[in-house]
């Protein structure tokens, strides 16, 4: 067995000769960044992350959006900017409200809004959708166990993004009131962007909703106006 001495003069011998050989070719062997990192293909990378977020919401936008708008789309700069602006910072943002005559638009945008939500890759994102018809059926005393519907009211009041479509078409009662009120209020007190549309314009909002309802909406919401003829029959 050799000496240790001998191999590490040896090993030194093998270096310098291979330093020498390296040199006389002009190989640039100046040492560089080491690309060992994960591609964007690979996880890790922060694109297949944001790629993974984007297919996680779609998928769950897709499940809770009816089929007619499930690929909405929309060039209204109001509604685009609250939906960046939801993607930027979901805890600050406002709510929406979307207003005007039957078949201008208002639910098409509401659900292009969310839409362009999922695509941003939120971090979170859970999302019901429903009018004020469907949400008082599901939660009407009768529909479940009185646990059950409680269940469904904390889900509704606690989920990240909620639509409720038609605002002011649900018949009016002590107890649709409250239900709106207490959704309403939770929503603008946890400061949860809601987004609400109606045939009913702003000003006209404390004349078919309790006083308490109509200053919430007002207060949380910022409002765009859809004009137009029927896109339904035009
Ligand atoms: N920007 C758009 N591009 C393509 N189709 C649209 C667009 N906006 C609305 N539509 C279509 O027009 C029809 C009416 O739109 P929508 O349902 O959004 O109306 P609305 O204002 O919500 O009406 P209502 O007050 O009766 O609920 C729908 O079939 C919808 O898909
Ligand atoms: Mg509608």
């Amino acid at each position: 067995m050799s000496e240790p001495t001998t191999l590490t003069t040896r090993g030194g011998d093998l270096f310098a000769r291979l330093s020498r050989i390296i040199a006389e070719r002009g190989e640039d062997t100046t040492p560089g960044a080491v690309a060992d990192g994960p591609s964007p293909d690979e996880p890790g990378h922060p694109e297949y992350h944001h790629r993974q977020r984007v297919l996680s919401a779609l998928g769950r936008f897709d499940a809770a959006c009816p089929p007619r708008y499930t690929g909405a789309t929309t060039d209204h700069p109001g509604v685009l900017a609250w939906a960046d602006q939801v993607a930027a910072s979901p805890t600050t943002a406002p709510s929406l409200l979307l207003w005007g005559n039957t078949g201008t638009g208002k639910t098409h945008a509401a659900y292009a809004a969310i839409r362009r939500i999922a695509l941003s890759g939120p971090h979170r994102f859970g999302f019901i959708g429903s009018t004020f018809p469907d949400l008082f059926a599901a939660l009407r005393p009768g529909a479940g166990d009185g646990l059950e519907r409680e269940r469904r009211m904390r889900r509704i009041m606690t989920i990240p993004l909620l639509l409720l479509d038609d605002l002011g078409t649900a018949s009016d009662s002590v107890w649709t009131e409250e239900i709106t009120y207490r959704i309403v209020n939770h929503r603008d007190t946890h400061m949860l962007p809601t987004v609400f549309t109606s045939n009913i314009p702003p000003g006209g909002l404390a004349q078919v909703c309790d006083d308490r309802i109509a200053s919430r909406l007002l207060g949380m919401t910022v409002r765009y106006h859809f004009d137009g003829p029927d896109r339904r029959t035009t």
